[in-house]
């Protein structure tokens, strides 16, 4: 059975003494449901958040990753030194990383394999831009993004993969993806899968959504059959809302 997964994006959001305080506030509301729930902080604050996490669903992630496992790349963290810090998880290939910092499907690839190699979760961002949908080609952006980006991997590799759908109009802008719009592309990500790795996989693959996501609206994304979740930015900044958004389930 795919879990379902609330995981807060903080962004570059937050000092690190933010930052355990809104960790501190998400973990004594979190009641151990079926819900994972995932803080994605800076990196500087792994360490940090980690020590605030005492739930049993509630875990750590980061953001990013090098593509390269450790040397002298200046400036980077590994997905090593990421997991050595406590996290399960990590975003690869959120459109900011794709629009501002240039990351094409190829890099994120070499990214989802040394991630999956330190035994860390990709959530694996997909999604396209007001254009492509207005020329009606966002379901060939998203399966291009997953050929080149996620199937170089072998099934079990495949197994361990979170989506995340993120149209990139929705993202920060306060327009939601209905929930229509959001069943109709996550069935078409989930059919893309089962065409690549069969039925059993696609059916236990969590694909989450993200953009605009609030407690007012979680409830109805997350009642479609094909969305088990979401990822959260602004909406995660704050314990009560956050935490509105996971009980939304
Ligand atoms: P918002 O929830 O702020 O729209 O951000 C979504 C997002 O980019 C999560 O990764």
């Amino acid at each position: 059975m795919r879990k379902k997964i609330v995981a807060g994006n903080w962004k570059m959001n937050t000092t690190v003494q933010e930052g355990i305080e809104l960790a501190k506030g998400v973990n004594d509301k979190v009641s151990g449901s079926d819900v994972t729930v995932i803080l994605c902080t800076p990196f500087v604050h792994l360490t940090e958040v980690k020590r605030q996490i005492s739930k049993e669903t509630l875990y750590l992630g980061a953001q990013n990753c090098s593509d390269h496992q450790s040397g002298a790349y200046t400036g980077e963290v590994s997905a090593a030194m990421v997991k050595s810090a406590g996290a399960d998880y990590v975003i690869l290939g959120h459109s900011e990383r794709r629009s501002y910092y240039g990351e094409t499907d190829s890099l994120l690839a070499d990214k989802v394999k040394i991630v999956l190699e330190n035994n860390l979760t990709p959530i694996f961002c997909v999604g396209e831009v007001l254009k492509e949908r207005e020329a009606g080609k966002h379901f060939d952006v998203v399966k291009k993004q997953m050929n080149e980006g996620l199937f170089n991997l072998s099934a079990p590799e495949f197994s361990k993969i979170v989506i995340a759908y993120e149209p990139v109009w929705a993202i920060g802008t306060g327009k939601t993806a209905t929930a229509e719009q959001a069943q109709e592309i996550h069935k078409v990500i989930r059919d893309h899968i089962a065409a690549k790795y069969g039925s059993e996989i696609a059916e236990n693959t969590s694909v989450i959504y993200g953009g605009s996501c609030k407690p007012s609206n979680a409830k109805e994304l997350f009642s479609n059959p094909d969305v088990d979740g979401g990822l959260i930015g602004g909406a995660s900044l704050n314990a009560d809302d956050f935490m509105g958004i996971v009980t939304a389930f």
